[in-house]
């Protein structure tokens, strides 16, 4: 039977999903970056496109606290927070595959980062301060940015957090643009990463078969 060229392009999509699954084995896809990066919005169509879990580490710490994470700050503290918080994610991180969002603080903790590099690919996803204010200033639950200058405490934390998340293996820049166009950089970053097949040529056209 021969396929058409939609199909074709079809199969080589699957098939090259299907290697990225293959080549990750047991490891975790994890997603780092700044709040307002866009990990859980961007983790959980990747997770549907490489059909794989996804899990959000700040949703698994509330639901190990019984709290959100606001109240947590307020009734417990930031280290309290960061001390669940790497608890959390290195029993996640024995789940893999799966696709897992972590909370902007998570990879600045150095055992955290080791425990990401065993059993994960790390994804930076890196957007400029303007895409951040943006998407930071929609809602008002993250405990860092109770303040009114938004812009000063993401610039401080920029700072500081771009040089640590810079390690990660995959960088992707996270701009403004439909979700979909980001997971596909994403999934092309880390097809070569893995050392995945090429991405099928768009206008290519292919020999008949
Ligand atoms: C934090 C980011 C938040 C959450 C907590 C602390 C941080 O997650 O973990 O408010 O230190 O950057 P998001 O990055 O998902 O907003």
């Amino acid at each position: 039977m021969s396929l058409g060229l939609t199909e074709h392009r079809k199969e080589d999509r699957e098939q090259r999903l299907a290697e990225i699954r293959e080549a990750l084995g047991s490891r975790s896809i994890v997603l780092i970056g700044l709040m307002g990066a866009g990990k859980t919005a961007l983790g959980r169509r990747l997770a549907s496109r490489l059909d794989l879990p996804f899990i959000d580490a700040d949703a698994e710490i509330e639901e190990a606290a019984g709290s959100n994470i606001s109240e947590i700050f307020a009734e417990h503290g930031e280290a309290y927070f960061r001390q669940g918080e790497r608890k959390v994610i290195a029993r996640l991180l024995k789940s893999g595959p799966q696709v897992l969002a972590t909370g902007g603080g998570a990879y600045m903790n150095a055992e955290t980062r080791a425990n990401i590099k065993a059993h994960g690919i790390s994804v930076w996803l890196r957007a400029e301060l303007k895409v951040l204010l943006k998407r930071v200033n929609r809602r008002d639950n993250r405990p860092l940015l109770a303040g009114d200058d938004h812009e000063a405490v993401m610039k401080k934390l920029m700072a500081e957090r771009y040089p640590v998340y810079a390690e990660a293996d995959v960088t992707v820049e996270s701009r403004d643009v439909p979700h979909d166009t980001i997971v596909g950089t994403v999934v092309d970053a880390l097809a070569d990463k893995l050392g995945c097949a090429k991405k099928p040529a768009k206008d290519q056209s292919r020999e008949k078969v």
